[in-house]
């Protein structure tokens, strides 16, 4: 079973993918958080930094595209793929009110007719793999079924799915009752996503499904950056590996966005690691109210060399 990084604007951007490929090799995609293509057919510098694999070790990255548009993915394909990209990525998940107010993500999911053009669009004139990221319904799962049956009319190489409805954004119970229907349903082949937090349920989840594909971890992986590692039968994570992914983080934010940007985006970091450590929460607070870089290393610190690891 092929073990992916989930796309995570904010977290996984091309200096994490980095980071993490260098010290924990062996995860086999990451996918970059999405790009939205607009229709005056133009990548913002911004996009491109987020997409473009640093200088050095190649970081197996899939872009990921969100839009309503199949001629807008289509020309973005075309230049994803003259940069060496080999698979795009559409978002049919995310659930943001201004993403789904405008009929994209999760928001396509409430409107079949309107997918389905799309994914005819896009199927009639792609040059490279296109894999799919999905939620099971928008407000219910009451769709669920027809939106198998819609994704099996396509070549989708991959599909991704999230088991929760739109509403239920990333908190609560996953249904995993509407994955195994899938996985009965689907002709595809299939990618788990949701709530992976141990090398223990990545093996559950192989031996569950035993034509799986892959499974796409998120916000475990981040916090526990060796779990694919373990799964493949290496050893588990130590607390001076942690320390060592902490640093070389901050280190590589901080000498490419300054020190206080650093910050900021290892505070996103801590939302994930915190979760690593017993008895954190009156430090990992501090870190997440912490005004600048120093004091955020002095909790972090704090947390590594009084709290226990939970592993
Ligand atoms: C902060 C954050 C940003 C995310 N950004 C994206 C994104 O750009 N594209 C996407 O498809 N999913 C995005 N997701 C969803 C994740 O890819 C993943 O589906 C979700 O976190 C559930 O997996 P997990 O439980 O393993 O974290 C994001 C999630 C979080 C928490």
């Amino acid at each position: 079973m092929l073990c992916y990084f989930a796309p995570m604007e904010g977290l996984t951007g091309p200096v994490f993918r980095q980071v993490h490929h260098d010290m924990f090799p062996g995860v086999d995609r990451y996918y970059t958080p999405f790009l939205a293509p607009t229709q005056n057919h133009q990548f913002a510098p911004r996009d491109l930094r987020e997409i473009l694999p640093p200088a050095g070790d190649a970081v197996p990255t899939v872009p990921q595209l969100l839009t309503k548009s199949a001629p807008d993915f289509l020309w973005a394909e075309g230049q994803l793929r003259s940069m060496g990209f080999e698979e795009v990525n559409l978002n049919v998940g995310c659930p943001s009110a201004t993403v789904v107010a405008k009929g994209k993500g999760s928001g396509l999911l409430g409107d079949l007719p309107r997918l389905t053009e799309l994914l005819e669009g896009i199927f009639s004139g792609n040059s490279l793999p296109v894999s799919v990221k999905t939620r099971i319904g928008l407000r219910d799962s009451e769709d669920w079924e027809a939106l198998i049956a819609l994704y099996n009319r396509f070549p989708i190489a991959e599909l991704t799915v999230h088991p929760r409805t739109r509403t239920e954004l990333y908190k609560g119970d996953i249904h995993e009752d509407a994955f195994a229907l899938c996985y009965a349903k689907s002709r595809l082949p299939l990618c788990f996503n949701g709530e992976i937090h141990s090398a223990a349920r990545l093996r559950e989840l192989e031996s569950r499904y035993e034509l799986l594909h892959a499974c796409m971890i998120g916000r475990g992986l981040v916090a526990n950056p060796a779990m694919v590692r373990e799964y493949r039968g290496g050893k588990p994570l130590s607390k001076s590996e942690l320390r060592a992914y902490h640093d070389a983080l901050y280190a590589a934010y901080a000498e490419k966005f300054g020190a206080h940007n650093a910050m900021h985006r290892m505070k996103e970091v801590w939302i994930c690691l915190r979760t690593m450590f017993a008895d954190c929460e009156r430090y990992a607070d501090k870190i997440g109210r912490s005004k600048d870089a120093d004091e955020l290393l002095y909790w972090a610190g704090k947390i590594f060399a009084e709290c226990g690891m939970k592993l």
